[in-house]
Protein backbone atom coordinates (compact mmCIF):
# COMPACT_ATOMS: atom_id res chain seq x y z
CA UNK A 1 0.00 0.00 0.00
CA UNK A 2 1.64 3.20 -1.19
CA UNK A 3 0.74 5.75 2.34
CA UNK A 4 3.33 8.80 0.22
CA UNK A 5 0.63 11.52 -0.60
CA UNK A 6 2.82 13.87 -2.86
CA UNK A 7 2.03 17.48 -3.38
CA UNK A 8 -0.10 17.36 -6.73
CA UNK A 9 2.46 19.03 -9.11
CA UNK A 10 1.22 22.13 -10.95
CA UNK A 11 -0.06 21.35 -14.83
CA UNK A 12 1.27 24.15 -17.35
CA UNK A 13 0.94 22.97 -20.57
CA UNK A 14 1.92 26.28 -21.96
CA UNK A 15 5.13 26.90 -19.24
CA UNK A 16 7.70 28.51 -20.54
CA UNK A 17 10.53 28.40 -18.69
CA UNK A 18 12.42 25.19 -19.74
CA UNK A 19 12.81 27.07 -22.94
CA UNK A 20 15.14 30.04 -21.38
CA UNK A 21 18.39 30.61 -20.26
CA UNK A 22 19.36 32.85 -17.69
CA UNK A 23 21.18 35.84 -19.00
CA UNK A 24 20.91 38.13 -15.96
CA UNK A 25 21.71 37.53 -12.31
CA UNK A 26 18.80 38.07 -10.43
CA UNK A 27 19.16 40.49 -7.14
CA UNK A 28 20.62 38.77 -4.43
CA UNK A 29 19.51 38.77 -1.22
CA UNK A 30 21.37 37.32 1.69
CA UNK A 31 19.60 35.84 5.16
CA UNK A 32 22.68 34.78 7.36
CA UNK A 33 22.34 36.90 9.99
CA UNK A 34 18.56 35.49 10.19
CA UNK A 35 17.41 32.38 8.50
CA UNK A 36 20.98 31.40 8.85
CA UNK A 37 21.95 32.30 12.35
CA UNK A 38 18.57 30.65 13.54
CA UNK A 39 20.05 27.37 12.48
CA UNK A 40 22.86 27.22 14.36
CA UNK A 41 23.64 25.53 17.21
CA UNK A 42 25.07 28.43 19.06
CA UNK A 43 23.85 31.90 17.38
CA UNK A 44 26.65 34.05 16.22
CA UNK A 45 27.79 36.57 18.74
CA UNK A 46 27.38 40.40 17.79
CA UNK A 47 31.45 40.66 16.74
CA UNK A 48 30.64 37.33 14.82
CA UNK A 49 27.78 38.70 12.76
CA UNK A 50 28.88 42.30 12.66
CA UNK A 51 32.09 40.44 10.99
CA UNK A 52 29.97 38.18 8.67
CA UNK A 53 27.90 41.55 7.57
CA UNK A 54 31.11 42.83 6.40
CA UNK A 55 32.09 39.50 4.66
CA UNK A 56 28.76 39.77 2.91
CA UNK A 57 28.87 43.61 1.57
CA UNK A 58 32.64 42.36 0.85
CA UNK A 59 30.85 39.84 -1.72
CA UNK A 60 28.66 42.78 -3.33
CA UNK A 61 25.45 41.64 -1.67
CA UNK A 62 23.48 44.49 -1.82
CA UNK A 63 19.94 43.10 0.18
CA UNK A 64 21.27 41.67 3.66
CA UNK A 65 18.40 40.07 6.23
CA UNK A 66 19.96 41.34 9.53
CA UNK A 67 17.95 39.37 12.14
CA UNK A 68 14.12 39.42 13.44
CA UNK A 69 14.56 42.08 16.35
CA UNK A 70 10.68 41.84 17.62
CA UNK A 71 11.86 37.73 18.15
CA UNK A 72 15.39 38.33 19.91
CA UNK A 73 16.99 40.92 21.90
CA UNK A 74 20.17 40.41 20.10
CA UNK A 75 18.68 40.67 17.21
CA UNK A 76 16.99 44.44 18.19
CA UNK A 77 20.59 45.30 19.55
CA UNK A 78 22.27 43.97 16.44
CA UNK A 79 20.16 46.14 14.37
CA UNK A 80 20.69 49.38 16.43
CA UNK A 81 24.38 48.75 16.34
CA UNK A 82 24.48 48.32 12.50
CA UNK A 83 22.45 52.07 12.33
CA UNK A 84 23.96 54.18 15.38
CA UNK A 85 27.45 52.89 14.18
CA UNK A 86 26.91 53.49 10.28
CA UNK A 87 28.49 50.56 9.28
CA UNK A 88 25.73 50.17 6.23
CA UNK A 89 26.96 51.35 3.22
CA UNK A 90 25.16 53.45 0.93
CA UNK A 91 24.50 50.90 -1.55
CA UNK A 92 23.37 48.36 0.76
CA UNK A 93 19.60 47.97 2.18
CA UNK A 94 19.41 45.73 5.83
CA UNK A 95 15.61 44.18 6.01
CA UNK A 96 14.56 42.48 9.07
CA UNK A 97 11.29 39.44 9.64
CA UNK A 98 8.66 40.30 11.27
CA UNK A 99 5.20 37.90 12.17
CA UNK A 100 1.70 39.87 11.87
CA UNK A 101 1.09 40.79 15.55
CA UNK A 102 0.84 44.69 15.95
CA UNK A 103 3.12 44.53 19.11
CA UNK A 104 5.88 43.06 16.95
CA UNK A 105 5.22 44.72 14.32
CA UNK A 106 5.75 48.37 16.35
CA UNK A 107 9.18 46.79 17.99
CA UNK A 108 10.00 45.70 14.54
CA UNK A 109 9.77 49.49 13.15
CA UNK A 110 10.94 51.13 16.83
CA UNK A 111 14.75 48.53 15.73
CA UNK A 112 14.94 50.78 12.29
CA UNK A 113 14.74 54.18 13.54
CA UNK A 114 17.73 56.36 12.25
CA UNK A 115 18.12 53.64 8.94
CA UNK A 116 18.68 55.24 5.48
CA UNK A 117 16.53 52.37 3.60
CA UNK A 118 15.02 49.27 5.16
CA UNK A 119 13.10 46.43 4.16
CA UNK A 120 10.38 45.51 6.63
CA UNK A 121 9.58 41.50 5.66
CA UNK A 122 6.40 40.41 7.02
CA UNK A 123 5.09 36.99 6.85
CA UNK A 124 2.37 34.68 7.57
CA UNK A 125 1.75 30.97 7.23
CA UNK A 126 -0.47 30.17 4.31
CA UNK A 127 -0.73 26.42 3.48
CA UNK A 128 -3.76 24.07 4.15
CA UNK A 129 -1.47 21.94 6.91
CA UNK A 130 -0.10 24.85 8.58
CA UNK A 131 -4.00 26.15 8.71
CA UNK A 132 -5.25 23.72 10.08
CA UNK A 133 -2.84 21.65 12.04
CA UNK A 134 -0.91 24.34 13.50
CA UNK A 135 -3.46 27.55 13.26
CA UNK A 136 -7.02 26.29 13.59
CA UNK A 137 -7.64 29.26 10.61
CA UNK A 138 -9.73 29.82 7.94
CA UNK A 139 -8.42 30.93 4.73
CA UNK A 140 -10.43 34.50 5.46
CA UNK A 141 -8.74 34.74 8.68
CA UNK A 142 -5.06 34.03 6.97
CA UNK A 143 -5.53 36.82 4.75
CA UNK A 144 -6.80 39.09 7.49
CA UNK A 145 -3.86 38.81 9.36
CA UNK A 146 -1.37 39.48 6.65
CA UNK A 147 -3.93 42.63 5.42
CA UNK A 148 -3.72 43.86 9.00
CA UNK A 149 0.10 43.78 9.31
CA UNK A 150 0.46 45.42 5.95
CA UNK A 151 -1.85 48.20 7.24
CA UNK A 152 0.05 48.94 10.28
CA UNK A 153 3.40 48.57 8.66
CA UNK A 154 2.33 51.14 6.46
CA UNK A 155 0.72 53.11 8.49
CA UNK A 156 4.02 53.25 10.95
CA UNK A 157 6.32 53.37 8.03
CA UNK A 158 4.17 56.56 7.02
CA UNK A 159 4.95 58.36 9.61
CA UNK A 160 8.69 57.89 9.64
CA UNK A 161 9.52 59.35 6.29
CA UNK A 162 13.00 59.86 6.87
CA UNK A 163 13.68 56.51 6.39
CA UNK A 164 13.08 55.19 2.17
CA UNK A 165 11.17 52.00 3.51
CA UNK A 166 10.92 49.08 0.92
CA UNK A 167 8.24 45.96 2.09
CA UNK A 168 8.11 42.63 1.74
CA UNK A 169 5.38 39.66 2.30
CA UNK A 170 5.97 36.12 2.68
CA UNK A 171 3.46 33.93 2.42
CA UNK A 172 5.15 30.84 4.16
CA UNK A 173 4.73 27.50 3.36
CA UNK A 174 4.11 29.04 -0.09
CA UNK A 175 5.18 25.70 -1.69
CA UNK A 176 2.91 23.56 0.01
CA UNK A 177 -0.25 25.83 -0.69
CA UNK A 178 -3.42 26.34 -3.31
CA UNK A 179 -1.54 28.64 -5.56
CA UNK A 180 -4.97 30.27 -6.18
CA UNK A 181 -4.96 31.15 -2.01
CA UNK A 182 -1.28 32.00 -2.46
CA UNK A 183 -2.50 34.48 -5.10
CA UNK A 184 -5.29 35.82 -3.01
CA UNK A 185 -3.20 36.78 0.03
CA UNK A 186 -1.15 38.45 -2.10
CA UNK A 187 -3.01 40.11 -3.88
CA UNK A 188 -4.84 41.41 -0.86
CA UNK A 189 -1.53 42.59 0.53
CA UNK A 190 -0.42 44.63 -2.56
CA UNK A 191 -3.54 46.30 -2.75
CA UNK A 192 -3.07 47.56 0.44
CA UNK A 193 0.16 48.67 0.16
CA UNK A 194 -0.44 50.03 -3.72
CA UNK A 195 2.81 49.48 -4.65
CA UNK A 196 3.74 51.32 -7.89
CA UNK A 197 6.51 50.94 -11.07
CA UNK A 198 8.89 53.37 -9.16
CA UNK A 199 8.23 51.93 -5.44
CA UNK A 200 7.80 48.35 -5.66
CA UNK A 201 7.28 46.02 -2.89
CA UNK A 202 8.92 42.33 -3.14
CA UNK A 203 6.35 39.33 -2.96
CA UNK A 204 8.91 36.35 -1.99
CA UNK A 205 7.45 32.85 -2.25
CA UNK A 206 9.12 30.66 -0.31
CA UNK A 207 9.75 26.77 -0.48
CA UNK A 208 9.91 26.81 3.56
CA UNK A 209 10.02 23.35 3.55
CA UNK A 210 11.54 21.99 -0.07
CA UNK A 211 8.38 18.97 -1.40
CA UNK A 212 8.71 18.68 -4.58
CA UNK A 213 10.78 18.41 -7.43
CA UNK A 214 12.71 21.89 -8.66
CA UNK A 215 10.29 21.83 -11.74
CA UNK A 216 7.39 21.65 -9.99
CA UNK A 217 8.50 24.89 -7.42
CA UNK A 218 9.46 26.53 -11.08
CA UNK A 219 6.11 26.08 -12.52
CA UNK A 220 4.27 27.13 -9.57
CA UNK A 221 6.85 30.60 -9.80
CA UNK A 222 5.05 30.96 -13.43
CA UNK A 223 2.19 30.55 -12.39
CA UNK A 224 2.40 33.42 -9.57
CA UNK A 225 4.58 35.67 -12.00
CA UNK A 226 1.60 35.56 -14.59
CA UNK A 227 -1.15 35.88 -12.18
CA UNK A 228 -0.01 38.40 -9.56
CA UNK A 229 -2.12 41.73 -9.67
CA UNK A 230 0.09 44.81 -9.97
CA UNK A 231 3.27 42.47 -10.99
CA UNK A 232 5.09 45.67 -13.23
CA UNK A 233 5.13 46.86 -9.57
CA UNK A 234 6.20 43.75 -7.97
CA UNK A 235 9.86 42.52 -7.40
CA UNK A 236 9.14 38.76 -7.65
CA UNK A 237 11.29 36.68 -4.97
CA UNK A 238 12.20 33.58 -4.33
CA UNK A 239 13.60 31.82 -1.10
CA UNK A 240 14.30 28.07 -1.50
CA UNK A 241 14.91 25.95 1.20
CA UNK A 242 17.42 22.40 0.31
CA UNK A 243 15.67 19.38 2.15
CA UNK A 244 15.79 17.38 -1.12
CA UNK A 245 19.02 18.93 -2.03
CA UNK A 246 17.51 20.46 -5.20
CA UNK A 247 17.42 23.95 -4.38
CA UNK A 248 20.47 24.90 -5.83
CA UNK A 249 18.19 23.67 -9.37
CA UNK A 250 14.59 25.02 -8.14
CA UNK A 251 16.35 28.31 -7.71
CA UNK A 252 17.80 28.24 -11.44
CA UNK A 253 14.46 27.02 -12.41
CA UNK A 254 12.45 29.56 -10.73
CA UNK A 255 14.52 32.43 -12.30
CA UNK A 256 14.57 30.89 -15.68
CA UNK A 257 10.59 31.05 -14.76
CA UNK A 258 10.22 34.94 -14.01
CA UNK A 259 11.71 35.33 -10.21
CA UNK A 260 13.51 38.58 -10.02
CA UNK A 261 15.52 37.89 -6.94
CA UNK A 262 16.76 35.02 -5.03
CA UNK A 263 17.18 34.60 -1.07
CA UNK A 264 19.85 32.11 0.75
CA UNK A 265 22.92 31.83 2.45
CA UNK A 266 26.93 31.67 1.41
CA UNK A 267 27.30 28.10 1.06
CA UNK A 268 23.59 27.42 2.09
CA UNK A 269 23.80 27.41 5.84
CA UNK A 270 20.02 27.35 7.04
CA UNK A 271 17.29 25.92 8.82
CA UNK A 272 17.31 21.80 8.58
CA UNK A 273 19.38 20.83 5.23
CA UNK A 274 19.77 24.64 4.94
CA UNK A 275 18.56 27.67 3.02
CA UNK A 276 19.54 27.78 -0.76
CA UNK A 277 23.34 28.28 -1.84
CA UNK A 278 23.93 31.63 -3.00
CA UNK A 279 27.77 30.98 -4.22
CA UNK A 280 26.89 28.25 -5.79
CA UNK A 281 24.05 29.73 -7.71
CA UNK A 282 26.42 32.64 -8.33
CA UNK A 283 29.46 31.00 -9.59
CA UNK A 284 27.19 28.38 -11.98
CA UNK A 285 25.82 31.80 -13.52
CA UNK A 286 29.28 32.70 -13.75
CA UNK A 287 30.88 29.20 -15.44
CA UNK A 288 27.85 29.82 -18.10
CA UNK A 289 29.06 32.91 -18.83
CA UNK A 290 26.69 35.59 -16.84
CA UNK A 291 28.69 37.90 -14.23
CA UNK A 292 26.71 37.43 -10.98
CA UNK A 293 27.41 40.75 -10.22
CA UNK A 294 29.17 39.09 -7.25
CA UNK A 295 33.01 39.03 -5.93
CA UNK A 296 34.15 35.63 -5.06
CA UNK A 297 37.85 36.55 -5.98
CA UNK A 298 39.12 35.36 -2.49
CA UNK A 299 36.49 32.59 -1.70
CA UNK A 300 38.89 31.03 1.03
CA UNK A 301 38.57 34.27 2.88
CA UNK A 302 34.78 34.06 2.34
CA UNK A 303 34.81 30.17 3.43
CA UNK A 304 36.97 31.08 6.63
CA UNK A 305 34.53 33.89 7.88
CA UNK A 306 31.63 31.93 7.29
CA UNK A 307 32.93 28.67 8.78
CA UNK A 308 34.42 30.50 11.76
CA UNK A 309 30.67 32.63 12.56
CA UNK A 310 28.61 29.60 11.69
CA UNK A 311 31.15 27.06 13.29
CA UNK A 312 29.98 24.95 11.06
CA UNK A 313 32.56 23.08 8.03
CA UNK A 314 32.21 23.82 4.20
CA UNK A 315 32.46 20.05 2.93
CA UNK A 316 35.58 19.21 1.31
CA UNK A 317 33.05 18.62 -2.21
CA UNK A 318 31.25 21.40 -1.76
CA UNK A 319 31.21 23.13 -5.60
CA UNK A 320 33.85 25.81 -6.45
CA UNK A 321 35.10 26.11 -2.91
CA UNK A 322 35.62 22.15 -0.91
CA UNK A 323 39.23 21.41 -0.84
CA UNK A 324 38.47 18.58 -3.12
CA UNK A 325 36.85 20.22 -5.54
CA UNK A 326 40.41 21.32 -8.07
CA UNK A 327 42.02 17.95 -7.38
CA UNK A 328 42.58 15.12 -9.26
CA UNK A 329 43.40 11.85 -8.20
CA UNK A 330 42.90 9.32 -11.02
CA UNK A 331 45.87 9.48 -13.74
CA UNK A 332 43.66 10.16 -16.81
CA UNK A 333 42.26 12.97 -15.42
CA UNK A 334 45.56 14.68 -14.28
CA UNK A 335 46.77 13.85 -17.46
CA UNK A 336 43.99 15.47 -19.06
CA UNK A 337 43.98 18.42 -16.90
CA UNK A 338 47.53 18.40 -17.53
CA UNK A 339 47.30 19.47 -21.60
CA UNK A 340 44.32 21.86 -21.28
CA UNK A 341 46.52 23.96 -18.79
CA UNK A 342 49.51 23.80 -21.96
CA UNK A 343 47.32 24.28 -24.27
CA UNK A 344 45.08 27.14 -22.56
CA UNK A 345 44.68 30.48 -24.42
CA UNK A 346 45.01 33.51 -21.44
CA UNK A 347 42.56 35.44 -23.42
CA UNK A 348 40.17 32.67 -24.80
CA UNK A 349 37.42 30.94 -23.19
CA UNK A 350 38.37 28.59 -20.19
CA UNK A 351 38.92 25.57 -21.47
CA UNK A 352 40.68 22.86 -19.22
CA UNK A 353 39.33 19.59 -18.84
CA UNK A 354 37.84 18.46 -15.62
CA UNK A 355 37.85 21.79 -14.25
CA UNK A 356 34.66 23.69 -14.95
CA UNK A 357 36.38 27.20 -13.67
CA UNK A 358 39.63 28.51 -13.42
CA UNK A 359 40.51 28.21 -10.04
CA UNK A 360 42.81 31.70 -10.18
CA UNK A 361 39.04 33.68 -10.72
CA UNK A 362 38.20 32.31 -6.81
CA UNK A 363 41.49 33.39 -5.54
CA UNK A 364 42.23 29.85 -5.29
CA UNK A 365 46.06 28.14 -6.52
CA UNK A 366 46.70 25.70 -9.31
CA UNK A 367 48.91 23.84 -6.53
CA UNK A 368 46.54 21.87 -5.56
CA UNK A 369 45.22 21.07 -8.53
CA UNK A 370 47.16 17.46 -9.47
CA UNK A 371 47.37 15.37 -6.26
CA UNK A 372 49.10 12.28 -6.66
CA UNK A 373 47.75 8.84 -4.73
CA UNK A 374 47.99 5.11 -5.50
CA UNK A 375 44.98 5.47 -8.12
CA UNK A 376 47.33 8.32 -10.23
CA UNK A 377 49.39 7.49 -13.05
CA UNK A 378 52.69 9.20 -13.81
CA UNK A 379 50.90 12.86 -15.42
CA UNK A 380 50.35 13.65 -12.03
CA UNK A 381 53.43 13.18 -10.38
CA UNK A 382 55.72 14.25 -13.45
CA UNK A 383 53.47 17.64 -13.40
CA UNK A 384 54.27 18.40 -9.77
CA UNK A 385 57.90 17.50 -10.52
CA UNK A 386 58.08 20.10 -13.46
CA UNK A 387 56.15 22.44 -11.91
CA UNK A 388 57.50 22.47 -8.24
CA UNK A 389 61.48 21.60 -9.23
CA UNK A 390 61.26 22.53 -12.79
CA UNK A 391 62.38 19.12 -13.61
CA UNK A 392 61.10 18.22 -16.72
CA UNK A 393 61.71 13.62 -17.49
CA UNK A 394 62.11 12.53 -20.19
CA UNK A 395 58.80 10.03 -21.58
CA UNK A 396 60.93 6.85 -21.05
CA UNK A 397 61.75 8.05 -17.98
CA UNK A 398 58.38 8.64 -16.82
CA UNK A 399 57.40 5.45 -16.79
CA UNK A 400 60.20 3.92 -14.35
CA UNK A 401 59.78 6.94 -12.28
CA UNK A 402 56.15 6.50 -11.89
CA UNK A 403 56.81 2.81 -10.85
CA UNK A 404 58.97 3.87 -7.85
CA UNK A 405 56.61 6.57 -6.74
CA UNK A 406 54.12 3.60 -6.90
CA UNK A 407 56.18 1.57 -4.77
CA UNK A 408 56.17 4.48 -2.04
CA UNK A 409 52.56 4.91 -2.03
CA UNK A 410 52.04 0.74 -1.81
CA UNK A 411 54.60 0.59 0.77
CA UNK A 412 52.41 4.15 2.94
CA UNK A 413 48.68 3.76 1.63
CA UNK A 414 48.85 7.63 1.71
CA UNK A 415 49.22 10.27 -0.97
CA UNK A 416 52.55 12.18 -1.65
CA UNK A 417 52.98 15.71 -2.24
CA UNK A 418 55.54 17.33 -4.78
CA UNK A 419 58.60 17.29 -2.42
CA UNK A 420 57.73 13.38 -1.19
CA UNK A 421 57.81 12.81 -5.09
CA UNK A 422 60.98 14.55 -5.43
CA UNK A 423 62.54 12.74 -2.33
CA UNK A 424 61.72 9.33 -4.84
CA UNK A 425 63.72 11.45 -7.54
CA UNK A 426 66.59 11.95 -5.50
CA UNK A 427 66.66 8.41 -4.11
CA UNK A 428 66.65 6.56 -7.45
CA UNK A 429 68.85 8.85 -9.63
CA UNK A 430 70.86 11.31 -7.28
CA UNK A 431 71.89 9.15 -4.47
CA UNK A 432 75.56 7.66 -4.96
O1 LIG B 1 11.50 29.60 4.91
C1 LIG B 1 10.64 30.48 5.10
O2 LIG B 1 9.46 30.34 4.77
C2 LIG B 1 11.08 31.70 5.74
C3 LIG B 1 10.11 32.83 5.71
C4 LIG B 1 10.10 33.59 6.98
C5 LIG B 1 10.41 33.67 4.53
O3 LIG B 1 12.19 31.80 6.18
ZN1 LIG C 1 13.50 30.23 5.30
Amino acid sequence: ENKYRAFPPVRLADRTWPDKTITAPPVWMSTDLRDGNQALIEPMSAASKMRFFDTIVGCGIKEIEVGFPSASQADFDFVRQLIEQDRVPADVTIEVLTQAREDLIRRTIDSLAGARRAIVHLYNAVSPSFRRIVFNMSREEVVAIAVAGTRLIRELTDARPETEWVFEYSPETFSMAELDFAREVCDAVSAVWQPTPERKMIINLPSTVEVSTPNVYADQIEWMHRHLARRDSIVLSVHPHNDRGTAVAAAELAVMAGADRVEGCLFGNGERTGNVDLVTLALNLYTQGVHPGLDFSDIDEVRKCVEECNQIPVHPRHPYVGDLVFTAFSGSHQDAIKKGFAQQDPQGLWEVPYLPIDPADLGRSYDAVIRVNSQSGKGGMTYLLEQTYGLKLPRRLQIEFSRAVQRVMDETGKEVDAKDIHAVFEEEYLSP
